[in-house]
């Protein structure tokens, strides 16, 4: 139950920035730094250092889906392929995820990660902005490949034209959260970011605090959690390297900031600290070795590890504790109505009443009232749903969660005529909402206007060939 998103792939005129400016005058560190994960983890498909191997039935090696009789040219691809490949394709101006991966260990094709659960290979998924956030430039898609220098380092226009030691952010030189948020952004996931009141999810900047404008809430348990791809934060404010030196130790003390790190590296940071105090079980390896072990991603499907970032004296034996509290990372506490809104996201039932209270304090916040609509909806409080979508829509008339929910409420009723008006404004913002296409050739076909409910049926199956329902219906229509 969340609110629906689009992305839709506007690509903007090329600004004068971007990694080629910065590599007019830095190219050492561009040519250093193309050479890494980050900077390969999106992009055209087509000619790059991965390959793919194809073979899969459904994937041709121009990149061509042929799944259920139709043809989808995969774009566009997130990942570097040091574990694999999600892929993007677009219908419509709109840019949907790909229902098939690829999987680097095994060398293969397969079922993308949440699609295992479907009964048909679902067409309609609209890539979330998070996946943009992370992977690509959000403000210029594909334009850029990768993690872009300005990610890291701010806008560079002015520093490009002026340039010198002013004009741009070296995350070294910031204070340590603000430096510690230049990473955070995107390795850090929690257990649910909420965008703080009035603030977009992609709003931060370098040189920023990133807690300004989202809230990151991570579990609130003593052992900590199980190892996952954006773990690495909670992990390593668990050690005691952390711990006991501050906040001298940060991400960059032992990634290089343009290249992957080799052991000798490692052992090299480690050692600069370890002086005094030294290893009293054996030095002769690699110190990562014994104390940042890989362990297995949690809730993996493809055997992941992930390296320990907590520091261990000993490996630790994986965590048993299911946790149901959440605390906001960095300070610990948070506003009631972040915290609402963090227990919403992570799907349990003790949101409700924080929503119900905080919801009275803000009677204007729109992702709010529509957690607390759909909560109302979770626990059967349907007029108190119906009403708060319908004073949703009123602030906010292009809102299409509240419009589609709202029209089920009013078929419901009997009132058809203002159901499928609600559902034809939502799907005129997003023609991709199968579900409400489904209901409004219901409607349709119920007032007795048949060749509309065809064409809205026919509609679904140009989006999604192999609906079940949506073939079931349009067989049995005269
Ligand atoms: C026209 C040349 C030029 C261009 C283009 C340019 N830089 Fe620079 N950059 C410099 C110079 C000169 C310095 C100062 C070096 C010094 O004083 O040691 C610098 C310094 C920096 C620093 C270090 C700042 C510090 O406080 O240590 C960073 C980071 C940086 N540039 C990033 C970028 C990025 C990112 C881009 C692209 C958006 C870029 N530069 C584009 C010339 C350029
Ligand atoms: C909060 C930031 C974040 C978000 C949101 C996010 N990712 Fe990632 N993703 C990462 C990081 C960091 C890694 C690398 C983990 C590592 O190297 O161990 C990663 C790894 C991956 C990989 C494997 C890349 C490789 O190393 O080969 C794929 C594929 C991927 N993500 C796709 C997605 C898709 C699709 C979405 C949206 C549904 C998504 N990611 C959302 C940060 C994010
Ligand atoms: C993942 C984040 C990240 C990305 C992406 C990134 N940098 Fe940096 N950069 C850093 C950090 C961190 C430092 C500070 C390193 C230190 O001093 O410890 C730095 C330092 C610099 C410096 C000044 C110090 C030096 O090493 O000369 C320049 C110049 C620079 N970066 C340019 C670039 C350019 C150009 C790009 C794109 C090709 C880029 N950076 C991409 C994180 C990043
Ligand atoms: C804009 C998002 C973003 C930012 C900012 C960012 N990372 Fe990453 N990072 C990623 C993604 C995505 C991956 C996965 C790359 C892939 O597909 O293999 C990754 C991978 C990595 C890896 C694994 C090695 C590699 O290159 O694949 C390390 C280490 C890492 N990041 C460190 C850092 C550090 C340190 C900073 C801060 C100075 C930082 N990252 C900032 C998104 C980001
Ligand atoms: C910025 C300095 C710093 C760096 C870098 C650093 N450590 Fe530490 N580490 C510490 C401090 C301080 C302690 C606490 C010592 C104490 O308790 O007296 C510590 C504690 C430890 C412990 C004991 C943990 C425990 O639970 O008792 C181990 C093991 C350890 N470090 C290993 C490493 C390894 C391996 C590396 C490199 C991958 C590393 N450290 C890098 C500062 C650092
Ligand atoms: C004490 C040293 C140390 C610090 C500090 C550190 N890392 Fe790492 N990191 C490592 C080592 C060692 C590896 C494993 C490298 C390898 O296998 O080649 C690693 C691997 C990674 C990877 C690749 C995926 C994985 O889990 O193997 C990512 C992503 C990453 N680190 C992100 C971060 C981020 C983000 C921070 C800051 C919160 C950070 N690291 C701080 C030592 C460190
Ligand atoms: C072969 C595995 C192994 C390697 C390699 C290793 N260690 Fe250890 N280290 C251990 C074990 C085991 C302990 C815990 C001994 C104990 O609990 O008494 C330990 C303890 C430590 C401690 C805590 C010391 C204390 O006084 O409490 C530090 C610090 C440490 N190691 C750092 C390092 C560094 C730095 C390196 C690399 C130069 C390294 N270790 C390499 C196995 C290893």
């Amino acid at each position: 139950m969340r609110a629906l998103l689009i992305v839709a792939l506007a690509i903007p005129a090329l600004a004068d920035t971007g990694n080629a400016v910065c590599a007019r005058c830095h190219a050492a560190i561009a040519k250093k730094y193309a050479a890494t994960g980050m900077a390969q983890t999106s992009g055209r498909t087509g000619p790059s250092a991965f390959k793919e191997e194809f073979g899969h039935p459904n994937v041709t090696a121009s990149y061509q889906l042929q799944i259920e009789g139709v043809t989808r040219q995969l774009e566009y691809f997130l990942g570097s392929g040091h574990i694999g490949r999600s892929y993007l394709f677009r219908k419509a101006g709109q840019l949907f995820q790909a229902p098939l991966s690829y999987y680097s260990a095994p060398k293969k094709w397969d079922t993308s990660p949440g699609y295992e659960t479907k009964p048909y290979p679902e067409l309609t998924r609209a890539v979330e902005p998070a996946c943009l956030q992370c992977h690509a430039s959000p403000s210029r898609p594909f334009v850029d490949s990768g993690v872009t220098c300005e990610r890291c380092h701010g806008p560079g226009e002015k520093h490009a034209a002026l340039p010198g030691k002013r004009n741009i952010v070296n995350p070294a030189r910031l204070a340590s959260e603000q430096r510690d948020s230049v990473c955070a952004q995107c390795h850090l996931t929690g257990a649910a970011r909420i965008a703080r009141a009035g603030r977009a999810r992609g709003a931060f900047a370098p040189g920023e605090k990133l807690s300004d404008s989202i809230a990151v809430f991570i579990w609130d348990t003593p052992e900590g959690v199980e190892p996952t791809a954006t773990s690495h934060f909670e992990k390593l404010n668990r050690s005691r390297c952390r711990q006991a030196s501050g906040e001298k130790l940060w991400c960059g003390t032992c990634h290089e900031a343009h290249s992957d790190s080799t052991p000798a590296h490692y052992n090299q940071q480690c050692q600069a600290c370890h002086t005094e105090r030294k290893c009293t079980g054996s030095q002769s390896q690699n110190c990562i070795d014994c104390h940042m072990p890989k362990r297995a991603a949690a809730r993996s499907v493809e055997h992941l590890a992930f390296t320990d970032h907590a520091i261990p004296r000993r490996p630790s034996p994986p965590s048993t504790q299911t946790a149901t509290a959440l605390k906001e990372f960095w300070t610990g506490q948070s506003n009631p109505r972040d915290t609402a809104l963090a227990y919403a996201a992570a799907n349990l039932d003790t949101a409700y009443p924080l929503l119900e209270e905080t919801a009275k304090a803000n009677p204007k916040d729109i992702p709010l009232l529509l957690q607390l609509a759909q909560y109302h909806e979770r626990m059967n409080a349907e007029e108190k749903a119906e009403k708060l979508y319908a004073q949703i829509l009123l602030a906010d008339p292009t809102n299409t969660t509240a419009a589609v929910n709202l029209g089920t409420y009013k078929i419901r009723q009997g009132n058809a005529k203002e159901a499928m008006a609600l559902w034809l404004q939502a799907l005129a913002r997003n023609p991709a909402l199968i579900s409400a296409r489904l209901n409004l050739a219901v409607a349709q076909y119920q007032s007795g206007n048949a060749t509309a409910a065809k064409a809205s049926l026919k509609t679904v199956l140009d989006y999604e060939p192999a609906h079940p329902a949506a073939l079931r219906m349009l067989a049995q229509l005269p």
